[in-house]
C-alpha cells in the first residue's frame, strides 16, 4: 500500500502513553509540516500551544479537580448538533458501548464509568499536550474546518513518526483553566486537545478500533 495511505489506516486513537517526551525538533519537524495545511485564502487561522512538564503537571491537576468537583461544563462552541441525528447516535452509541466493553466495564459499573471518562480530564497520562485553537473574536464555521486539517496533519505525522495521540473534545468544557494556564490565550476560542506521545506497550485500551461504514454509505459516483 502507499505508505501515506498506510499512515491514514494505522491511525487510531491513542488512550494510553509511555512516560517518554517526543524529543523538541521531531515536534519542531512535525508543526511546521502541519502547518503546510490549506486554509481558506492562506488565513491560517489556527493556534497551537504546547504543554508540557510542570505547566502540563499544573494544569491537569486544575483539570482533575475541577472534574472531582463537578465543575459546570463550559465550552468555547457547540460540537454537535442536538439532538444528533438519529443515525449518527446509533454510531456514537456503538464507540461508547464498544469502548466500555472492550475495557471490560459493564453497563451498571458507575464507579468504572466515571474512572474512564475521569481519563480525559487527565489527558490519558500523556506527557505531553498539544491544544489547538482559533481567535475567539472572529471565527466561522470554515475556521474549523481549515483547524482540523491542522489537527489531522499532526495525528498523521506523529503516527508516521512512530507515535500516537487522541483528539479531545471533553477538555474543551473547561476551557477557562486553559485560558488561565496558556499565555496569551484570552482570545483563543478552544478546539481540541492533542495528548500523544508514545503509545504504551501492552496496552489493551490501544487495541480499539472503531469500525468504518462502507465507503458505500457516503460515498458516490456522479458520472
Ligand atoms: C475533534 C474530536 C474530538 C474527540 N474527543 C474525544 C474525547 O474527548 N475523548 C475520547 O476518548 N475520544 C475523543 N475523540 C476520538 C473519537 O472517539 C475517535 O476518533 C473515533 O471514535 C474513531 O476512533 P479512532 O480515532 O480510534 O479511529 C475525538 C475525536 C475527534 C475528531
Amino acid at each position: 500500500m502507499n505508505a501515506t495511505l498506510a499512515v491514514m489506516h494505522a491511525r487510531h486513537s491513542i488512550r494510553e502513553f509511555e512516560s517518554e517526551l517526543v524529543p523538541m525538533d521531531t515536534i519542531r519537524q512535525l508543526v511546521e509540516a502541519a502547518g503546510r495545511a490549506p486554509s481558506s485564502k492562506n488565513t491560517q487561522p489556527w493556534k497551537l500551544f504546547l504543554v508540557q512538564g510542570a505547566a502540563l503537571e499544573a494544569l491537569r491537576t486544575d483539570y482533575l479537580a475541577a472534574f472531582d468537583t463537578g465543575l459546570p461544563a463550559k465550552a468555547g462552541y457547540r460540537y454537535s448538533p442536538d439532538p444528533l441525528p438519529e443515525a449518527w447516535k446509533a454510531r456514537a452509541k456503538e464507540v461508547g458501548v464498544g469502548i466500555f466493553k472492550h475495557k471490560g466495564i459493564g453497563r451498571d459499573d458507575t464507579e468504572k464509568r466515571w474512572a474512564h471518562d475521569r481519563e480525559n480530564f487527565r489527558f490519558f497520562g500523556a506527557p505531553q499536550v498539544m491544544f489547538l485553537g482559533t481567535q475567539a473574536s472572529a471565527y466561522s464555521h470554515g475556521t474549523f474546518l481549515d483547524c482540523g486539517f491542522v489537527l489531522d496533519n499532526l495525528m498523521l505525522g506523529l503516527t508516521a513518526l512512530g507515535y500516537g495521540s487522541c483528539p479531545q473534545f471533553s477538555p474543551m468544557i473547561y476551557s477557562d483553566l486553559l485560558k488561565k494556564h496558556l499565555p496569551d490565550s484570552a482570545d483563543t476560542l478552544f478546539i481540541s486537545a492533542l495528548p500523544f506521545g508514545r503509545a504504551k506497550s501492552h496496552s489493551h485500551v490501544n487495541t480499539f478500533h472503531p469500525t468504518r461504514l462502507p465507503i458505500e454509505a457516503w460515498f458516490k459516483v456522479v458520472e
